[in-house]
């Protein structure tokens, strides 16, 4: 079993950036990852990592990228039985005052919903990622590398 599956939308490739930066770092923290579409897998890929990982951007006002939609009416009918997940989400403010960000809202709740446990709070990323890849994102990976460290 890998470490951390990654599951993600990306229709501008920011999300897949920021996917490929994390899944980077937790490597050369010696955490083993696998990156992929959310069109080319399965819900049940998730029970290839021992902690999920879920990554989307925000359209439409709030609305998560549309391709995680049908991933996310079948997660609704698992179990994760606890198992540790963290959640990433793109916006921006520029788009939507009240729902900027919403993807990393929407993820939370689905893999709440599942059983799935928190094991960070979600990284969210407001306008281009590029400028925030050493600082926000990094930061957060670290973090994330710390208590995956712990927690396996
Ligand atoms: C047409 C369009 C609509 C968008 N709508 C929203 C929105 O409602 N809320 C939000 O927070 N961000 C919105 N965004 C910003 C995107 O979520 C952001 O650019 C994100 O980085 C795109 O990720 P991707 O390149 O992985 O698709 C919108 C972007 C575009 C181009």
């Amino acid at each position: 079993m890998v470490d951390v599956i990654i599951i993600f939308a990306s229709t501008g490739g920011n999300t897949e950036l920021v996917c490929a930066t994390v899944a980077e770092i937790l490597e050369g923290r010696g955490i083993s990852t696998i990156v992929q579409r959310v069109e080319r897998s399965q819900v049940d890929d998730v029970d290839k990592g021992k902690i999920i990982l879920l990554a989307a951007p925000t359209y439409e006002h709030g609305v998560i990228e549309y391709n995680f939609q049908p991933f996310l009416k079948e997660l609704a009918k698992k179990d994760l039985k606890g198992k540790p997940f963290a959640a990433i989400g793109l916006g921006d403010t520029k788009y939507d005052d009240h729902y900027h960000i919403e993807s990393a809202n929407v993820l939370t709740q689905a893999l709440k919903k599942a059983k799935g446990s928190t094991l960070v709070h979600a990284l969210r990323i407001n306008k281009s990622p590029l400028p925030q890849l050493e600082t926000v994102v990094r930061e957060w990976t670290l973090h994330l590398a710390k208590k995956i460290t712990e927690s396996i």
